[in-house]
């Protein structure tokens, strides 16, 4: 027999001078291979057309419907109410904006973190040459690449994240693991010294306390505890550089870091 879901919802309008933040309890049949987010369209369709929520794909690719889900970071397309208990709380993303309900302003959070860490690939070529061949890469690098340029901006990894609750400055996982991407990258000339300057202090590698709450939220499973390590070991070393002996840094470099790449 199905269940007859409890879905408590945080309702507020930052808009409107009346609106007071609370809890709406709304009820809803399940049904087989339902998800939070049909759920979510019932209660819109049928209950209440003024609730905000934010969706585009459906399918886990925009990163559009982060939300928290009985206190946990979690995309509403992606999760089965069967999964759920029959009485399912949801908030809105802390950290974001709040734009209304469950719906929050990640676009202005990521923007703004690539724009601090440089999110683009750094060379000294004046001008992009259409007509010139395509740069080469070992299929192997593509892939590694790839694996981090997977991540959807869906802002669950910044949201259960400790230090960004703390501390709106933090640039967080998503953002440490896209700088990590360019690292690997070979058309990206900057060496340690430039990415030591983005992210070697408290805003970036050195402020995470290494809980690893944003890799267990991540609904797109990217690695970033790995990152995060291997970020911060290249940054921390290379801050001892001259204060420690040359010997003992590369004895440490080499037992710690996977990356292999031509940057020191
Ligand atoms: S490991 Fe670092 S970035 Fe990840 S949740 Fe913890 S403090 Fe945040
Ligand atoms: S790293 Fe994962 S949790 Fe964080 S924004 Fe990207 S996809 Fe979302
Ligand atoms: S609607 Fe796109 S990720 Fe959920």
């Amino acid at each position: 027999m199905s269940r007859r879901l409890h879905i408590e919802v945080f309702r507020y309008n930052p808009l409107d001078p009346e609106s007071k933040p609370h809890m709406q309890s709304f009820y809803v049949n399940e049904y087989d291979s339902m998800t939070l987010f049909i759920a979510l369209n019932i209660i819109r369709d049928q209950h209440d057309p003024t609730l905000q929520f934010d969706f585009c794909c459906r399918a886990g690719i925009c990163g559009s419907c982060g939300m928290v889900i009985n206190g946990r970071p979690g995309l509403a397309c992606h999760t089965q109410t069967k999964d759920l208990p029959e009485h399912i709380v949801l908030h809105p993303l802390p950290v974001f904006k709040l734009i209304g309900d469950l719906s929050v302003d990640t676009g202005v959070w990521f923007r703004d973190a690539g724009t601090r860490i440089e999110a683009w690939v750094h060379n000294d070529h004046d001008s992009f040459d259409p007509t010139q061949e395509e740069a080469r890469m070992e299929n192997a690098l593509a892939n590694e690449i790839f694996e981090l340029d997977r991540c959807v901006e869906c802002g669950c990894c910044i949201a259960a994240c400790g230090t960004a609750r703390m501390r709106t400055d933090f640039l967080g996982a998503a953002s440490i693991a896209r700088v990590a991407r360019f690292y690997l990258d070979p058309r990206d000339e900057r060496n340690v010294e430039n990415y030591y300057e983005v992210i070697g202090n408290d805003q970036g590698v050195f402020g995470c306390m290494g809980l690893l709450a944003c890799e267990d939220v991540c609904p797109k499973h990217i690695p970033l505890q790995d990152q995060l390590g291997i970020m911060r070991r290249m940054l921390a070393l290379h801050s001892v550089k001259g204060i420690l002996p040359k010997a003992l840094i590369e004895k440490l470099a080499h037992k710690g870091c996977c990356h292999e790449n031509h940057k020191s």
